[in-house]
């Protein structure tokens, strides 16, 4: 019998099978921007109820008078080490965005691009983890497929159902709304402190244990409370994610960074300069757009820019309810739920979000 070699030896670790973590390693937004207007304009059919008109965060396709489908993929670079932690982090990721348009998931398939390298025994601890998050949502995964790849990706496409009438879009809000966070910000700025050796494993995966919660509770309260407006903060950050409802609900949206919601840990690695990449290229596309009233971001007003990976909802809602719904949200446990802030009229200018 032969000797196995050292486990370190045998198995790289997922960190290292991707130049870039979670949702950071997405497309930059100018360049996805300039690919989608570039496609070339076909009819619309009149059964999409929701395409690519608002980059809203998943396609909503009607059937009949009562039923249409929520349509969408997610697939994201590892975010931690532990290969069962990171399935459950990327389906909570894909399957939030069934729930972000007010819709619930029913079935999956799993995208896998996987190296060589990578363990084949953590390669099937990843799609345990994927099918087990997807199960706790109530939905199945029932298939999927895999490449070699250079760089290791997980994630799904998950179709869901939804209302026609009861869809949530990222657009909608109106001024006097109230804007309500589900989640903490600050996922970017952890993978990154991880990945260069500034925050612990063991703090990593306490984190990502709270990242990979289902979006599903605050999904059904925030339709419980009227929402008029959705979207799942993930790869373009709060300010990306935010400027979409302000442009396309024709609003500017005014923050109070002081009540930011953050995982633990966050406000110190941004002090200590950790930055990832996405976030970089979230300051340098959204920035123009931010009014602050520093002439630097001080590290909680940094946070706009962060990309999140398995976000919160960020929800729009009559300012009347949203005490109500907050309260909602912190008795099922999203204890770091908060009213981030409002939504105003727009002022005239492109720079719709407002950092008070
Ligand atoms: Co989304
Ligand atoms: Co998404």
């Amino acid at each position: 019998m032969s000797s196995s070699p050292p486990i370190e030896a045998r198995k790289p670790p997922l960190s290292r099978l991707a130049s870039c973590g979670g949702c950071a390693a997405k497309m930059a937004p100018g360049d996805l921007q300039r690919m989608v207007k570039g496609l070339p304009a076909r009819a619309p059919s009149p059964a999409l109820l929701v395409g690519t008109e608002t980059g809203d965060d998943a396609a909503v396709y009607r059937l009949d008078d009562h039923q249409a489908l929520v349509v969408t993929t997610d697939f994201i670079t590892p975010v931690c080490d532990d290969p069962y932690l990171y399935g459950q982090v990327a389906a909570a990721n894909a399957l939030s965005d069934v729930f972000a348009m007010g819709g619930r998931p029913l079935v999956a398939v799993a995208v896998c691009a996987f190296p060589e390298a990578l363990d084949p025994d953590d390669a099937a601890a990843i799609c345990a983890g994927g099918a087990d998050k997807a199960a706790e949502a109530g939905a199945v995964v029932a298939g999927g497929h895999t490449v070699r790849s250079p760089e290791l990706f997980y994630g799904l496409a998950v179709t869901g159902h939804v209302h026609p009438d009861r869809v949530v879009r990222n657009v909608g809000a109106r001024p006097g709304d109230a804007l309500v966070l589900t989640k903490p910000l600050g996922t970017g700025v952890l993978i990154n402190g991880f990945r260069s050796g500034r925050l612990e494993a063991d703090a990593l995966a306490a984190a990502c244990r709270l990242i990979a919660k289902l979006n599903d509770r605050a999904a059904r309260l925030m339709l419980a409370h009227d929402a008029h407006a959705a979207t799942d903060v993930t790869g373009f950050g709060l300010a990306g994610h935010a400027l979409g409802m302000a442009r396309g609900s024709g609003v500017a949206l005014r923050f109070f960074p002081e009540r930011f919601p953050t995982y633990d840990g966050v406000l110190p690695l941004i002090e200590a300069g950790v930055r990832s990449k996405g976030g970089t290229t979230n300051r340098q596309t959204f920035e123009a757009h931010v009014q602050i009233t520093g002439a630097e971001p001080n590290a909680r007003e940094l946070l706009v820019y962060d990309p999140q990976t398995s976000g919160g909802l960020l929800v729009a809602l009559p300012a009347a309810n949203a005490t109500a719904f907050l309260s909602a949200l912190h008795e099922e446990g999203m204890t770091a739920a908060a009213q981030i802030g409002e939504v105003v009229a727009e002022g005239g200018s492109d720079r719709r979000l407002q950092l008070a």
